[in-house]
């Protein structure tokens, strides 16, 4: 009887060493002579425990992590390929609370399939979303992601829906979908995840957008630091192709739709979706003034949807389940779920799908477990490295776009840094300006000179150079850049400066909040 085991590709698990668990597994099967077939599926997202290795039984998988190769023999004289019991047996994966209390929909297959098979992928409700979608007329398609609420979640949390309307009304001899897969937030990972571990599902979801719009040329632009990504995609696509969902004649329904990968520039601009046209088309990344909107000039001047991977990975279950479905998690105008991401200092970081509405302290400590130091949590900056620092008298919040913005946060792409008391939150404060001067395209003012002139007067404040007209000064700074920048990079960066100095006053020798402070 040959017994499926499976260890994850992921580049999480391979940086803890899964591919040498899994060659560890198949020596050892030889030697023992026994049967094995061994998937690389994508990660649960369960990172402390990675490697995870399952084992299929007749009663579900069963969990084994975190397995290292020194652990694979005790694991086999143990009977792991039927369940057996050892110290590192978590039992049924799907009991596992961590993964049982999420609401996985966007991730319903991760860590379960063979990330590059269709087969797989069509067994798990795969393709049922594009199938669906060519009974529909574009309209229908385009009506569907407007009723189920979905909007981008790439960080500015525009409605998907009225871009790619916009895009399906413009005359145009070519049109594009993009997807910005150039992931450059601090502490985010569930578009790599995405790619690596369930990549067809970004391939379905580009498809349906380009049936619902009339592009019929994808690009998908990777983050170049995330080079199993690129690989595991490209495999996926060949593999789409083959089996008829990408091409000239998609199912024979006459749809054409091609897709390339390209591999981004690597500086975090090149995410800000007028950059990243700039640097597909070949050019430094650069932002662009808008109007016009990328959905009437975009790529090469053409009509263009440019969406996040979650964004485009969210449209398969939104057409084969139907937008109430969809619609019928999260709260307010925050419509499904958002796999959010916990990282930093924090004891069970990875991947927690779950509706909108949940707090932050749900996440942190239901989920979480605390801080990896064990020391108290002083501050998490939610929504990358321009999101504001979030104090714990915050966390009770419902994590809601608008819930957030009405006290200068953002939810963004949904990354969640953690920080604990020992973090000095005027470094960190210092730290925002100096990346946005790193950063910064270079094109307006109040970004390029403005992060430089920011990491000079924190350095006054925190060095008391004139504290009191310094702090006055960063204000105004801050406030110039909030209204005066052409894009988010150096329009957000005062949001954890100003959270920072707000919260955390006596972190830049502040007794009490000065008088600016909101
Ligand atoms: C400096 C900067 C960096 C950005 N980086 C990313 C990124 O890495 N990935 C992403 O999806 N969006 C990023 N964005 C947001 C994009 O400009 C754009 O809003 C997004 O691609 C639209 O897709 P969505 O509507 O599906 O979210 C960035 C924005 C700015 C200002
Ligand atoms: S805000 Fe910064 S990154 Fe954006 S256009 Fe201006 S200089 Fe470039």
């Amino acid at each position: 009887m040959t017994t499926t085991v499976y260890v994850p590709r992921d580049s999480a698990a391979l940086a803890v060493g899964a591919d040498r668990v899994a060659r560890q597994i198949e020596a050892e099967a030889i030697a023992r002579k026994v049967d094995v077939r061994i998937v690389r599926n994508g990660s649960r997202g369960l990172f402390w425990l990675e490697t995870l290795v399952e084992v299929a039984t007749p009663e579900g998988r069963v969990a084994y992590g975190p397995v290292t190769r020194a652990d694979v023999a005790g694991l086999f004289d143990a009977s792991f390929l039927s369940g057996g019991a050892h110290a590192l047996n978590l039992g049924l994966t799907d009991e596992i609370p961590y993964l049982k209390k999420q609401e996985r929909l966007t991730f319903m297959r991760m860590g379960m399939t063979d990330p590059v098979s269709v087969a797989d992928y069509e067994a798990h409700e795969g393709f049922a979303g594009l199938r669906r979608a060519l009974t529909l007329a574009p309209a229908e398609i385009v009506q569907q992601v407007l009723d189920s609420g979905l909007r981008g979640r790439g960080g500015a949390a525009f409605p998907a829906g009225i871009k790619w309307k916009t895009v399906l009304a413009a005359q145009a001899p070519q049109k594009y979908i993009v997807c910005n897969a150039d992931e450059g937030d601090s502490g985010t990972f569930s578009d790599r995840m995405t790619m690596e571990g369930d990549p067809l599902m970004l391939v379905e979801g580009m498809a349906i957008a380009g049936i619902a719009t009339g592009a019929t040329e994808g690009y998908i632009y990777v983050r170049s630091e995330y080079p199993h990504a690129i690989a595991t995609l490209n495999e996926a696509i060949r593999h789409a192709e083959q089996a008829g969902f990408l091409g000239d004649d998609i199912l024979g329904s006459g749809h054409r739709f091609r897709l390339t990968v390209r591999k981004a520039a690597g500086a975090y601009v090149c995410g800000e979706e007028t950059a990243l046209l700039e640097s597909l088309e070949g050019r430094r990344g650069i932002v662009r003034a808008k109007p016009p909107l990328p959905a009437l000039q975009g790529l090469f001047g053409q009509p263009t949807v440019i969406n996040n991977v979650i964004t485009l990975a969210s449209v398969p279950i939104i057409l084969s389940r139907g937008a109430d479905f969809y619609k019928n998690y999260g709260m307010g105008r925050s419509r499904g779920t958002l796999p959010f991401q916990l990282a930093g200092n924090i004891r069970q970081g990875g991947l927690v799908e779950k509706a909108f509405g949940l707090t932050l302290r749900e996440l942190l400590y239901d989920f979480g477990g605390g801080s990896a130091s064990g020391r108290p949590i002083k501050a998490v900056q939610v929504g990358g490295p321009l999101g504001a620092y979030v104090p714990e008298a915050q966390w009770d919040l419902p994590l809601d776009y608008e819930a957030y913005a009405a006290v200068g946060a953002v939810v963004g792409h949904g990354g969640i840094v953690v920080h604990d008391d020992t973090a000095d939150m005027s470094q960190l404060a210092r730290y925002a300006m100096e990346f946005c001067a790193i950063e910064s395209c270079g094109k307006c003012t109040p970004c390029r000179i403005g992060s430089t002139r920011g990491v000079e007067v924190i350095d006054k404040i925190t060095s008391n150079q004139n504290r009191p007209q310094q702090v006055i000064l960063l204000r105004d700074l801050c406030d110039t850049m909030l209204h005066g920048s052409l894009c988010a990079m150096g329009g957000m960066t005062p949001y954890p400066v100003l959270s920072a100095i707000n919260h955390y006053p006596e972190d830049f020798g502040i007794e009490a909040p000065d008088r600016f402070a909101a």
